[in-house]
């Protein structure tokens, strides 16, 4: 039986830069890239858009998230995240839904949902999937896990670049740090599928890596691994 192409994961604390390292792994390798945040997102997006109050989304059942139709389209070299017919875009990455996103996707609901779209987006292989549970709980198979980190200050000083363009004064990139801070702890402490290295992964700190290293650094580990 002819093996299926590898499954490499990105995981690691929030903007640690795997989305954009990701989607460049992937374009080199000629793999799809998912990103599996952007689906907790979309989520956060939907019920913000629903009417449901927020004190109640930590009770809402399997019937009631089915309601809102998210899903995944390939296309090209990366998966839609589509809302009904609605792709979904700069939507997912407003203040709003990024301060709320951390603890729906704590809740355990929501990530038993969630797990069918993102192996289903693994079934063939040929992926390089980022988040926090991929190498341990959506692809434990995969060939190739990462964990990528990089210091709390570098992190948000990049988050703060990417999305106001401009380089932050110092008490704005302590406001970033600390926010930055609170999600991680969240993300980390969190019951069901908390960010965790994989066992097996591979630790790559960006911190004084160049963009384009740390894509080569992952390409190497995975000639390494694939190609023996
Ligand atoms: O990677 P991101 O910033 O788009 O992720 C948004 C949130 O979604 C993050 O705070 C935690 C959650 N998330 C998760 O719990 N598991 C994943 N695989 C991906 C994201």
């Amino acid at each position: 039986m002819k093996k299926r192409p590898p499954i490499i994961t990105l995981d690691g604390p929030a903007g640690s830069g795997k989305s954009t390292t990701a989607r460049a792994v992937a374009r080199r390798l000629g793999f799809r890239h998912l990103d599996s945040g952007a689906l907790y997102r979309a989520l956060t997006f939907a019920l913000l858009n629903s009417g449901i109050k927020e004190e109640e989304w930590p009770d809402l059942p399997k019937e009631k998230l089915d309601r809102f139709h998210i899903w995944l389209r390939p296309a090209g070299p990366r998966f839609e995240v589509l809302l009904g017919e609605r792709v979904l875009n700069d939507e997912l990455r407003t203040p709003e839904v990024t301060a709320r996103v951390s603890p729906l996707s704590a809740l355990p609901a929501v990530r038993e949902w969630l797990l069918e779209a993102q192996r289903q987006a693994g079934r063939e292989g040929g992926l390089v999937a980022d988040g926090r549970d991929m190498g341990t709980v959506v692809f434990p198979e995969a060939e190739v896990k990462i964990y990528l980190t990089a210091d709390l200050k570098e992190r948000a000083f990049r988050r703060f670049l990417e999305r106001d363009e401009r380089e932050p004064s110092v008490p704005e990139l302590d406001v970033e740090s600390e926010k930055i801070r609170e999600r991680d702890e969240r993300d980390s402490n969190r019951v069901v599928a908390p960010l965790r290295k994989a066992p097996g992964a591979i630790e790559v700190d960006t911190s004084f890596l160049s963009f384009q290293a740390q894509v080569e650094v992952i390409i190497d580990h995975v000639k390494t691994l694939t190609e023996r």
